[in-house]
């Protein structure tokens, strides 16, 4: 038999195991130290109560006769969906129920949504880039061409009429960088993609952070229900990272190469994948009511609150940045022209503070870092002052 040979073209390990593996070690070496990490994004508030009491009850029906479910439908109850279209609803959106795949989140369903696509098709990235694009475009064996993002385009690429791409990963606010689309910017990918026989993936999974005036769906912009499919996730904008519910959006019109999208990954959907289970899909549900929206957003507000002390310690410092406002990630210039694994040993190690090295999103990631506000406000406050001592 014969293994996949497109694993060996990618590197060696998953950007964030690295990060943990290089942590635990430096941990295991010096058991005194206290490390705060603000490397993956991973989220520290608790889920809200509105969000445990429906998933409580969910348990509950599941264990009765009367109320007890089987498999649920592969595109997710009719529930939730109608709470994420009356979701989109409130910021002026319009998606219909019928066009949501509800999911285990958004990292599964935008390395699975490469299912329907031919490997022929060329995929572009933004660099710096979530590694989940690149890794699972590598592993179905399609070429990637990149995109730069750098400190002149304000880590904000944009299209360029010379480059055929079949398919185009967007993510705003973006994973690294944190800068985000206007709605200028998103209408001409838009308009390059319809131009161009290509297809967008939108990854909306920080569109909670939005405190300006900034497209929060790509179905903001007129153009992109012809060519765009929008996966999200509640990780970040209701602490599922454990709990684990995302959704994908297919609009009904969108066609490609004789074939209605949304169809075919209803086909690949029943196929592959049996549906989030009623508990979580009831607690997803929980997020979208007047109540969920309330409790959810004190704890949005708290992380936000985080970015903007990471941020105003880099004013303080001048340090080069974007993010931090519109975004949970704050994406810096490392000091005194270092390497970004090299300012990662020296967080680590003279600050016991961990962040992720931009080198690790990509070529265009060299010299940078980001660091989390999902941390707790006490580790995030004494991070900032560990990191300004060793700075000044
Ligand atoms: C990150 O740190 O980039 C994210 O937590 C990764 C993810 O959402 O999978």
């Amino acid at each position: 038999m014969k293994i996949n040979k497109n694993f060996d073209n990618l590197v060696p390990n998953y950007l964030f195991a690295d990060v943990a593996r290089k942590t635990a070690e430096y941990a295991a070496a010096n058991p005194d130290k206290k490390i705060i990490r603000l490397g993956i994004g991973d989220v520290t508030l608790p889920l809200a109560p509105v969000v445990v009491e429906a998933m409580k009850k969910g348990a509950e029906e599941l264990g009765h006769k009367e109320t007890f479910k089987g498999y649920p439908e592969y595109e997710g109850y009719d529930f939730i969906r109608e709470a994420i279209s009356g979701y989109y609803k409130s910021f002026g959106v319009n998606v219909s129920a019928d066009e949501i795949f509800v999911s285990d989140g958004a990292k599964s369903d935008c390395g699975n949504i490469g299912d329907i696509f031919s490997q022929d098709n060329t995929v572009l990235v933004t660099d710096p880039v979530y590694p989940v694009y690149v890794d699972s475009n590598i592993m179905a064996g399609r070429k990637i061409i990149y995109a730069a993002c750098n400190e002149e385009n304000g880590f904000t690429a944009m299209p360029d009429e010379d480059v055929k791409a079949d398919i185009i990963y967007l993510c705003s606010p973006n994973n690294p960088t944190g800068a985000a689309f206007t709605y200028d910017q998103l209408k001409a990918w838009v308009d390059y993609a319809n131009k161009n026989d290509a297809v967008i993936l939108y990854d909306a999974a920080y569109e909670a952070f939005i405190t300006d005036d900034l497209p929060r769906s790509i179905y903001a912009v007129e153009g992109a229900r012809t060519c765009a499919i929008e996966l999200c996730s509640l990780s970040k904008t209701a602490g599922f990272t454990g709990t684990r519910c995302g959704y994908t959006i297919i609009p009904k019109e969108l066609e490609r190469d004789g074939h209605n999208l949304y169809a075919t990954w209803y086909r690949r959907q029943a196929t592959k994948f049996n549906g989030v289970s009623y508990p979580v899909q009831c607690a997803a549900a929980a997020v979208f009511s007047e109540e969920g929206q309330r409790q959810i957003r004190d704890n949005i507000a708290y992380y936000q609150e985080n970015a903007r002390i990471i941020a105003s310690a880099l004013d303080e410092l001048g340090i080069y940045y974007t993010g931090g406002k519109n975004s949970p990630y704050i994406w810096l210039k490392c000091p005194n022209g270092m390497g970004s694994w090299e300012f990662f040993d020296l967080l680590l190690k003279k600050a016991n503070v961990v962040g992720t090295p931009g080198e690790g999103f990509g070529e265009n990631g060299a010299g940078y870092f980001r660091l989390t506000s999902f941390g707790d406000r006490e580790n995030t406050v004494e991070a900032v002052e560990r990191i300004k001592k060793l700075l000044s």
